[in-house]
């Protein structure tokens, strides 16, 4: 089947931005996607290309649109489906750039994304089962869902803060016990924070997590545990931090709260919360041009715990390399659209799992009600996920998609961490 054309339009992500929404059409299939954006970007990150103009306060993108309806719609005409390598290198190649700064990232990644699900249907297979057949890959896993339940830094307008505390449900033996664990823990914690802190504080962040008005980053994750506790799970579920530490380094210090840390005094922190809150893992501890801090904090904890890399990384197997050869990390955050196709996005996990590096595949925190990701995570048999917390269709859309690939799976779906 042969793509007969792709075009493109404006549309709004979950922060009330433009964002580009690809569709594809061959034969008698059309198919969509939308991309995500986030706000703290990794500065390596492939370039979303946005129009610098005065509509939407320069945030438009008009120009990643029309690359879509002209030169990338030119490029694809014509080309198989279902030939998902082909398609991406013809739009590579088009762009010419390594960080696709001509096209756009988001112009590049939205044809992808919708090619694939064209391809998907092409097939007549499950979009997870054509992504793993990309992969390589036929162990379909639903992942253990890291979620965000209290917000900070950027997505929830504070400074010198850790960015995410998630909820892990490890324990948890299937998705769907898995999504009943962290909802149930979720309602206990709004509670808490209502209790704690007056009705505002059920309000949440971009990801859907609660914003603590507490400046102790101990009394953040005693208040998660409480929550855990209180709903019985303690024994079944995890946390996770998601530092976002490059919002919060300036000239070669980290800055938490009122606290200074050097790199070393920043581990031997991240050490005691470990210890102390049942964390199993701990992404961007340390900042993204900190490459000694990163390899410290990996020999410290990395035996015992999981070092995830996002900023760090952004998805590209160049610096994924590099963290390899330097013991910087052991595990990959994957975001489709930092890195800008789903070719490469399937490279950089192929290259982590051959590393014995565990991978979470991840949101933005701007998202769409686009559920590719749940496909991929699964499609991947990545065994993680971070999509956010349980609420708002923006993230829950991802957490939906979970459920009905789990009931499709029936007796063979296999739930958890590798
Ligand atoms: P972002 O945040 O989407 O705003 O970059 C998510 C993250 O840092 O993991
Ligand atoms: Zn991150």
């Amino acid at each position: 089947m042969k793509i007969d054309y792709v075009k493109a339009r404006q549309v709004f992500d979950s922060r009330g931005n433009p964002t580009v929404e690809a569709e594809i059409k061959a034969g008698k299939i059309i198919e969509r996607a939308i991309v995500a954006s986030g706000a703290s970007t990794g500065s390596n990150e492939a370039i979303e290309l946005r129009d610098k103009e005065t509509a939407f306060k320069g945030k438009g993108v008009l120009k990643a649109v029309s690359n879509i309806n002209k030169k990338i719609n030119s490029k694809l005409k014509g080309m198989g489906i279902s030939a998902q390598k082909e398609i991406d290198s013809a739009m590579l190649e088009l762009d010419g750039t390594e960080n696709k700064s001509v096209l756009g990232a988001n112009a590049v990644v939205s044809v992808s994304m919708a090619a694939a699900r064209a391809g998907a249907k092409a097939k007549e297979i499950p979009l997870y089962q054509y992504l793993g057949e990309l992969a390589g890959n036929k162990k379909f896993v639903l992942p253990v869902p890291q979620m965000n339940v209290l917000n900070g830094g950027k997505h929830a307008g504070l400074e010198n803060d850790i960015q995410e505390r998630m909820i892990c449900p490890i324990g948890a033996k299937t998705f769907n016990e898995a999504m009943q664990i962290s909802t149930e823990i979720y309602h206990i914690l709004k509670s808490l924070m209502k209790k704690k802190f007056g009705s505002v504080a059920g309000l949440i962040g971009d990801e859907g997590g609660f914003v603590a008005q507490i400046k102790n980053e101990e009394e953040k994750l005693e208040l998660i545990l409480k929550a855990v506790e209180e709903a019985g799970y303690l024994d079944k579920v995890s946390l996770a931090i998601d530092c976002a530490s490059s919002e919060f380094f300036k000239d070669g210090n980290y800055f938490i709260g009122e606290k200074k840390f050097s790199a070393g005094e920043l581990t031997d922190f991240y050490s005691e919360l470990t210890e102390k809150f049942n964390i199993y893992s701990i992404e961007d501890g340390m900042a993204e041009e900190d490459w000694i801090g990163w390899k410290q904090l990996t020999a410290k904890l990395g035996n015992k715990i999981q070092i995830v890399g996002d900023d760090l990384l952004v998805t590209n197997i160049k610096f994924i390399e590099k963290a390899i050869k330097e013991k910087s990390c052991n595990a990959l955050l994957l975001k489709v659209n930092q890195i800008g196709s789903v070719t490469e996005s399937i490279e950089s996990a192929n290259l982590s799992f051959k590393s014995n590096w565990n991978v979470v595949v991840s949101h933005r925190s701007g998202e769409t009600e686009d559920s590719f990701i749940a496909d991929l995570a699964v499609g991947l048999g990545a065994g993680q996920s971070k999509f956010g917390a349980p609420v708002r269709s923006d993230r829950n859309a991802k957490y939906n998609q979970l459920l009905r690939i789990e009931e499709a799976l029936g007796k063979n779906a296999v739930f958890g961490k590798k």
